[in-house]
């Protein structure tokens, strides 16, 4: 079975994601907020332990799902040039 490592996975698409996938595929699904048994912890502004994570699964496929979506928190806190 092939394996796939989906970072930022708590989020709509990611549950999306686990769902098209899960009968198919190796899953390591990752989150900061782990509110599902399927999500195991993973704050992927930690490069070295997201890197470290990776590695050690040893993924056929990438997926990062992860991201800033709160559009105001980001009008407010991400400069513009
Ligand atoms: N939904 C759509 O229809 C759609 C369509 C096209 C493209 N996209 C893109 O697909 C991506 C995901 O969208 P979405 O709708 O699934 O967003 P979402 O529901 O906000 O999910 C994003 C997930 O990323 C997690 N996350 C954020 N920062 C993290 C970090 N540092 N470490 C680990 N996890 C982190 C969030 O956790 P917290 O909740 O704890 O912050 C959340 O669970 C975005 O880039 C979006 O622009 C979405």
């Amino acid at each position: 079975m092939k394996k796939i490592y989906i970072a930022g996975c708590g989020g709509m698409l990611g549950e999306a994601f686990y769902i098209q996938f899960r009968n198919d595929y190796l899953l390591k699904c990752t989150d900061k907020d782990v509110n599902e048994k399927w999500l195991s912890f993973l704050d992927f502004r930690d490069y070295e332990a997201y890197r470290k994570d990776v590695l050690e699964f040893r993924p056929d496929y990438l997926f990062h799902l992860g991201a800033y979506t709160d559009l105001e928190y980001c009008e407010l806190n991400v400069p513009m040039s």
